[in-house]
């Protein structure tokens, strides 16, 4: 309780005003091994997740297995998985209110112990967050679904293969279904399905481990059922929003910086919009190389799933855009509440203003420090960009966000020249 305290008060000071330089190396990617780490319960043979980054959130995920029954150590960047031994079927309140994510435990949980009870996600700081479409999805392949004192009570004597079409493209859902149905009965046709680069991890991981999933990265996935599922090691895919976020940073900050272990091609909408502000890249054996310049041409931005402009990187380019030459139009799509960096921006001198799910962001020459609070990961992420090239120091609460999907953020900014400091 303690700890938990003393990490909800840790603070960030950033003082304004360093280009960064030199060079970056990315993580592996939270999104990518999060459900990974789930899928690792649909056998009983141990599994090794390499590059997996330490990541509060992998913590947690990590929790959820053993609350289950199962176990994960940490040996460097790598995790060790045995889920020989599930003796609950129930993942405590505590754990899935730290973190949505850990309802992808769900399709997993079916296919191993064909039951499995969670307490209901509810929403969190960027909207309501419904999950209609994994339940439905799971009923599609024999699930019923109950709700009991909060809990929901999920269970299927036998998960059939079925054809599935999904309203939009949900990135969770289309992992859940993915998951139960690779050990279901027949085949599973997900259609509209979502076709993030994370989504192909998961489906490389599957196959790994013997299963038959095909089309993942396109949107109609198909998933033929097998008898078992055996053990493997995987190496997770690169963080492309890390880099996003690396790579927006270097730009804001006016330095050079190689941004290493990337995969371009997942970078493409980004790159794109960048190349559009006069933003200098160009792609290298081993990464992206940013030259920055500091202040770009205003560009319009409309979040969409992928291949269309990440959600995720809205809140970072937003924060790079306020000092841009011009008015950029940003459109968030994704998610109906995702505008939180805005005012805390705007206490930074930002002129923004909101008009129903755009933010008209008038460029200005500088922002100014000042006390502003991180409401979520990626809302903290570009408050830390803004503070990078403000004048004075600034000072960003509640950064115990940031800590759940960047992987020490502090320490990769001070290797690039960056005056960052974490007070406990
Ligand atoms: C994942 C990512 C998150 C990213 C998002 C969109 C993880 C751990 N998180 O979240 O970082 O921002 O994809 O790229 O991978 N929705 C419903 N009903 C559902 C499911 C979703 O209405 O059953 C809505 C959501 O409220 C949201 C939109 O659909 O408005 C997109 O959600 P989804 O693609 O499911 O995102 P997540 O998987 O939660």
């Amino acid at each position: 309780m303690r700890q938990e305290m003393t990490r909800k008060l840790s603070k960030f000071l950033v003082t304004g005003g360093k280009e960064l330089q030199g060079k970056i190396d990315v993580s592996g990617a939270k999104n990518a091994v999060l459900p990974i780490i789930a899928a690792s319960l649909l056998t009983s043979d141990k599994i090794i997740l390499e590059e997996a980054p330490e990541l509060l959130d992998v913590q947690v995920m990590g929790q959820v297995i053993e609350s289950l029954g199962g176990k994960v150590k940490r040996n460097g960047k790598k995790l060790h998985i045995s889920t020989k031994e599930i003796m609950s079927i129930e993942t405590p309140f505590d754990l899935i209110s730290k973190m949505r994510a850990s309802i992808v435990i769900m399709g997993p949980m079916l296919a191993r112990k064909g039951r499995v009870r969670i307490s209901h996600p509810g929403g969190c700081a960027i909207g309501s967050r419904p999950i209609n479409w994994h339940l439905k999805g799971l009923e599609c392949l024999g699930a019923q679904v109950r709700m009991d004192h909060g809990f929901l009570d999920v269970s299927a004597s036998r998960l059939k293969g079925a054809k599935i079409y999904l309203d939009f493209p949900s990135v969770g859902a289309t992992e859940n279904i993915m998951m139960a149905a690779s050990c279901a009965e027949g085949t599973t046709i997900i259609e509209n399905a979502a076709q993030e680069p994370e989504i192909v991890d998961l489906a490389n991981f599957i196959n790994e481990m013997g299963g038959k999933i095909r089309g993942a990265g396109t949107n109609i996935v198909y998933i033929e059922g097998v008898k078992e599922l055996h053990g493997t090691t995987h190496t997770v895919i690169p963080d492309r929003i890390e880099a996003g976020t690396f790579i927006l940073m270097a730009a804001a900050s006016g330095g050079e910086v190689l941004v290493r272990n990337v995969i371009p091609a997942h970078l493409k909408p980004l790159l794109a919009k960048l190349d559009e502000a006069g933003v200098i890249f160009r792609e290298e054996d081993d990464g992206i190389r940013v030259i920055g310049k500091g202040c770009y041409n205003a560009v319009d931005i409309k979040t969409q799933v992928h291949p269309g402009f990440p959600t995720d990187l809205q809140a970072p380019i937003l924060a790079m855009l306020t000092r841009a030459k011009g008015t950029a139009v940003i459109t968030e799509t994704v998610f109906e509440n995702r505008f939180m960096h805005v005012d805390e921006l705007k206490r930074m001198g930002a002129d923004i203003k909101i008009e129903g799910r755009s933010a008209i962001v008038q460029g200005i020459e500088n922002m100014n420090a000042a006390t502003v609070v991180a409401s979520d990961l990626r809302a903290g992420a570009a408050l830390i960009l803004a503070a990078l090239t403000a004048n004075g120091t600034t000072d960003i609460r509640d950064i115990h966000h940031i800590d759940r999907g960047y992987e020490n953020l502090d320490l990769k900014l001070r290797s690039l020249g960056a005056e960052i400091t974490r007070v406990e």
